[in-house]
């Protein structure tokens, strides 16, 4: 595996291969892997002949600055890990590499903003975008991976690609969790060793709601579920939608979608994590 810090570097050694029609995979990711990240590389290592991935966190998407200052880095250990999975290519470019002047492009995503993560988190899909989009033109991936664990994030690259009309395909990845059902994540390592034993209540919580679904209505599952956890001094829930799977738009009942998904955010002392359950 080779291992490029800057934008020149990695292009100059991407440009033949591409005159070689060998297809190139992508996958942004913030480092800190985890096995989610690498099932995403060994996924793009089926589908493409070369596969890049990204490791950089991003300042621009993060707006709460303990978060960025906490947020994880271990690029020695990520490094081993891909070279693990044959990763062919590690881009690891510095803040200033990424972003030489100030950022001024803003991405607006409409609707699909207007719930869950987006309100909450002021500018960090347009963060998110800005930083996928570079990726984009860095590397010029055929096809680019992501986690459904990041429900939202996903829906919001699909139609980032549909706004500047690259052709690239995005392939969505099954969310990974631990034995005992967490949801990987690189803000794991941020838990406290007793809040990493309280944690998959989160996942197991949402599971007991799929079946609750059957004998109560929308809004009886959600409140169910902030309950579960308004009731465990543990947790701190700061949101549970039910929502369609495309739009993103909370549903009233269950025979308003086809596809519908549960998305939480909940908090552990100062850590915050995700998950998402289908219902259907
Ligand atoms: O999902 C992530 O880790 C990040 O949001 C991404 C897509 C790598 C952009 O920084």
């Amino acid at each position: 595996m080779k291992v490029f810090n800057t934008v020149k570097e990695l292009r100059k050694e991407l440009e033949p291969l591409r005159q070689t029609s060998k297809t190139i995979g992508l996958v942004p990711t913030m480092g800190a892997l985890h096995e989610g990240h690498l099932s995403l590389a060994r996924r793009a290592k089926q589908e493409c002949d070369i596969v890049v991935v990204s490791d950089f966190v991003n300042p621009i998407q993060f707006n709460n600055q303990h978060d960025l200052d906490t947020y994880p880095r271990t690029i020695d250990e990520d490094t081993e890990k891909l070279r693990g999975v044959n990763c062919d290519f590690l881009f690891a470019p510095s803040v200033e590499e990424m972003y030489p002047t100030p950022v001024a492009d803003k991405y607006s995503f409409g609707k699909l903003e207007e719930v869950m993560e987006g309100p909450r988190r002021p500018g960090h899909f347009s963060g998110v975008a800005v930083v996928v989009r570079r990726l984009f033109d860095i590397v010029e991936p055929q096809k680019a991976f992501f986690g459904e664990k990041d429900f939202q994030q996903l829906a919001i690259i699909k139609n980032l690609v549909q706004q500047i009309n690259y052709n690239i395909e995005i392939v969505p990845c099954p969310l990974v969790r631990a034995d005992d059902g967490l949801a990987l994540s690189s803000r794991n390592k941020r838990l406290s060793a007793e809040n990493r034993t309280k944690a998959p209540k989160i996942h197991a919580t949402l599971s007991q709601a799929t079946q609750k679904a059957g004998n109560m209505s929308v809004a009886q599952v959600k409140q169910w579920v902030i309950d579960v956890f308004n009731a465990d001094p543990a947790f701190e829930p700061e949101y549970f939608e039910i929502v369609e799977d495309q739009t993103l738009q909370p549903i009233a009942s269950w025979n308003d979608a086809d596809g519908i998904v549960g998305c939480i955010a909940v908090w552990m002392d100062d850590v915050r994590l995700i998950d998402i359950i289908r219902f259907k």
